[in-house]
């Protein structure tokens, strides 16, 4: 099998790396070409990656380009993990919303939207390349932010992708360590939109334990979202982190605006890394990856493959036919969304496509908010692929954070005008 990583030069690919050579039986890689446009990373992050398998005796062979067509060529799946602008657009979008008193986020809100208006393009041209020159039928996994949206624009363009984010592993390996069970035990509940979602039950042999979970730990599931324990308690169910956004804004606007940005923690992480990479005695994955957002993120990406890999897909109810949290169609399973927008479900990959599976309900009081949040995810890809200052002032103002008319004015201009050089439009 080939694999090629497009963004392969980010710090985040050793974490990959590291899981490939823990399952390399389960996914017998041959070949896996790391794509950056910079040269500085791939030699630096290629390296690493190149001891690592080595180190762990995997004979893979790695190659590193700056040319997609080249990376891609022959692939039988391609991972997208870019980031256009890098740390310094993420500062950017952490910061600029603060000025019409609304969080800034690489992914919710209005840095959302910047991010969005940024990534789309480049995300749709990257897989018109795919399309041309990879194995005809090869998927596209997205880990690329915002993760909805890019699966969507994706998908509408007629891609086979599917859109992959770690919150869901990050809950199922942390309930299964509190439960005492193995991780692949716990079917999760989990149902939303990227960066929306909450878990509504973890089913164990049968036996749903998320209302022990909540009644033994509440305190420390309340700990790790950030989120207040009677807000759990009352949902009977955990919002992921991102829900802090919305339940907490004032709060994590008043630390927003008294902290440096998480782009600025990112950054100096990103040295350290960087110069563990460069270090020939760094052989494995460095611990200081871990003060990274991506745990897990290569277990994931081996399963969902893993899973992909056999041409036809798994009996649905084989223990590979196990449902995994992705992003997909909707095609009812929210049934107050529209078919073609992307959800973040569990689903099987069944006869070459994935099914959604035992999807909850989302919680009524929430399904308000994922309704508002889809719209204002339509409108950003409109925007998005057809630009135009009305069509990124008409997805502002959607946003459930901006939704007044003076304020969406102001975070329109402050957005184009941030964001001009990636905008050919603006
Ligand atoms: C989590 C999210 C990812 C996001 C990452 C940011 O893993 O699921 O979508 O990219 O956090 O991590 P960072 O270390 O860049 O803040
Ligand atoms: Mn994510």
């Amino acid at each position: 099998m080939k694999l090629a990583i497009v963004g392969g030069g980010s710090t985040y690919t050793p974490e990959l790396i590291d899981g490939f050579a823990r399952h390399r039986s389960a996914l017998p890689l041959e070949e896996l070409v790391l794509v950056d446009p910079d040269p500085r990373r791939l030699e630096l992050v290629g390296g690493m990656a190149r001891r690592m398998l080595a180190h762990a005796g995997h004979p893979v062979t790695l190659t590193t380009t700056s040319d997609v067509r080249a990376g891609v060529d022959g692939a039988d799946a391609v991972l997208l993990q870019l980031r256009v602008g890098g740390q310094d657009a993420r500062s950017a979008d952490e910061t600029w919303p603060h000025e019409a008193h609304c969080i800034g986020q690489e992914t919710t809100g209005p840095g959302g939207l910047a991010k969005a208006l940024r990534t789309v393009p480049v995300a749709l041209s990257i897989a018109d390349v795919v399309r041309e020159h990879a194995r005809p039928g090869a998927w596209i996994v997205d880990f690329t932010n915002p993760v909805g949206i890019v699966t969507r624009a994706l998908l509408e363009a007629g891609h086979r992708a599917v859109g992959l984010c770690n919150v869901a592993i990050g809950f199922q390996r942390r309930f299964a360590a509190a439960l005492g069970v193995p991780a692949d035990d716990v079917l999760l509940g989990h149902v939303g939109l990227n960066h929306l979602t909450w878990e509504r039950s973890a089913v164990v042999g049968g036996v749903d334990q998320l209302p022990g979970l909540l009644s033994e730990r509440l305190g420390e599931l309340a700990e790790e979202v950030e989120l207040p324990a009677p807000l759990l308690a009352q949902l009977a169910a955990v919002p992921s982190y991102y829900l802090r956004y919305y339940y907490a804004h004032d709060e994590v606007l008043a630390e927003q605006l008294a902290a440096p940005t998480r782009a600025d923690a990112v950054r100096a992480i990103e040295r350290e890394l960087l110069d563990l990479y460069a270090d020939p005695r760094t052989v494995t994955k460095p611990e200081a990856l871990e003060r990274r957002g991506g745990a897990f993120y290569s277990e994931a990406a081996v399963e969902l493959l893993v899973q992909m890999s056999s041409s036809a897909g798994s009996p649905l109810d084989s223990p590979a036919g196990r449902p995994r949290v992705v992003n997909l169609r909707n095609d009812g399973a929210l049934p107050f969304l529209p078919d073609d927008h992307v959800v973040e479900v569990p689903a099987v990959f069944h006869d070459g496509r994935f099914v959604a599976r035992d999807v909850e309900e989302v919680p009524v009081e929430a399904q308000g908010l994922v309704a508002a949040v889809a719209a204002y995810e339509r409108l950003a890809l409109e925007a998005a692929v057809h630009g135009g200052r009305e069509r990124v002032l008409s997805a502002m103002r959607s946003h459930p954070l901006v939704l007044q008319h003076e304020r969406a004015e102001k975070l329109t201009d402050l957005l184009l005008a941030e964001n001009a050089r990636f905008l050919p439009w603006a």
